[in-house]
């Protein structure tokens, strides 16, 4: 390849910006998600789309583009000044929780811009060109995050940067949960030894069946992306549920010679699309706090203890 086309040009150039596609229904949270979107669903004290946002703030990256959609305006505000909850709260003298609702405004410089029809998560992509330009940018999907004490973005953003291609997440999942995620092919990648757990990706697939599945490497909410995806996007037809698939565009791209790595990420990620995942999160964070952790580990050490008195009478 010569030095001039476009992806060597790409090399070197880090991900400054990323994308948070959030104008998803949440049918799965009615009738609580009917006028509070679901992003902004408390996991503790903070919505999830806090932790998302914080995850990129600690991974340098401090321009969120979010891709909103009717009755979801809400977002923004939680990442906007509140001059009268603020002097409140200064005049009551509570400086934690003032620092707590100053903070959340001092993430990110929060954009953005709404997509009209839900068509799919390539299409709601889509939405970013003119914000991110032709530069590599970050997505992070509104329901996912990862552990704190394990970041995942920093080493995703560093290995595109040398790659100048695709970087993916992947965890490892059981085979009858292939077809609720994008599962990838892949080989080794001993040009990248130095990164930890690191494949190549030989193939994408959405949502595929047990028996067409090619592993049980699940891609998460977490991509590093070129800006030629965009270009990408527009060429992909409707694919799985009849939606514009991102993961397609990157199998276009990969099929037409972008690199595409993967890391396979070792942390905890936490789910909160679905109700079983949100409570498994909620309840695993407030275990960890400081402040609450003791107390309430204590009280479901005995809840658990009675749950398994009352199983074990009823058998
Ligand atoms: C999306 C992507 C899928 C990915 C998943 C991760 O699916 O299309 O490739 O594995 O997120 O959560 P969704 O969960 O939006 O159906």
């Amino acid at each position: 390849m010569s030095e001039h086309t476009p992806l060597a040009q790409a090399h070197g150039q880090r991900a400054t910006k990323a994308v948070i596609p959030a104008a998803g229904l949440a049918t799965r949270f009615l009738p609580a998600t009917k006028a509070v979107p679901k992003e902004l669903l408390p996991v503790v004290d903070r919505p999830v789309l806090q932790y998302i946002v914080e995850e990129a703030s600690r991974a340098g990256i401090n321009d969120v583009l979010l891709i909103t959609g009717r009755g979801k305006t809400s977002m923004v505000d939680h990442f906007d000044r509140q001059p009268y909850l603020e002097a409140r709260l200064e005049a009551k003298g509570d400086m934690e929780r003032l620092a707590a609702v100053r903070g959340t405004s001092e993430l990110a410089e929060i954009y953005t811009c709404r997509q009209g029809e839900p068509l799919g998560l390539g299409h709601a992509v889509s939405y970013a060109e003119s914000h991110v330009g032709d530069a590599p940018f970050v997505v992070l999907l509104g329901d996912e995050f990862t552990e704190e004490s394990q970041p995942l973005l920093p080493q995703m953003i560093e290995l595109q940067s040398r790659t100048g291609g695709i970087v993916l997440a992947f965890i490892e999942i059981p085979e009858d949960q292939v077809n609720r995620y994008g599962i990838a092919s892949v080989s080794e990648a001993p040009e990248y030894a130095d990164v930890e757990n690191v494949v190549r990706v030989t193939g994408l697939v959405e949502k595929p069946s047990r028996e067409e599945a090619p592993s049980n490497l699940a891609v998460v909410g977490r991509y590093v992306l070129p800006g030629t995806i965009f270009d990408a996007i527009r060429r992909t037809k409707p694919g799985s549920g009849g939606e514009i698939q991102l993961t397609d565009a990157m199998a276009l791209l990969l099929a037409e010679g972008t690199p595409v790595h993967g890391i396979v990420y070792r942390g905890h990620r936490y789910d909160t699309g679905m109700p079983l995942g949100y409570l498994q999160a909620v309840v695993q964070l407030a275990s960890e706090r400081d402040d609450l952790g003791p107390a309430f580990t204590e009280w479901l050490k005995s809840f658990v203890a009675g749950l398994d008195r009352n199983a074990g009478k009823a058998a």
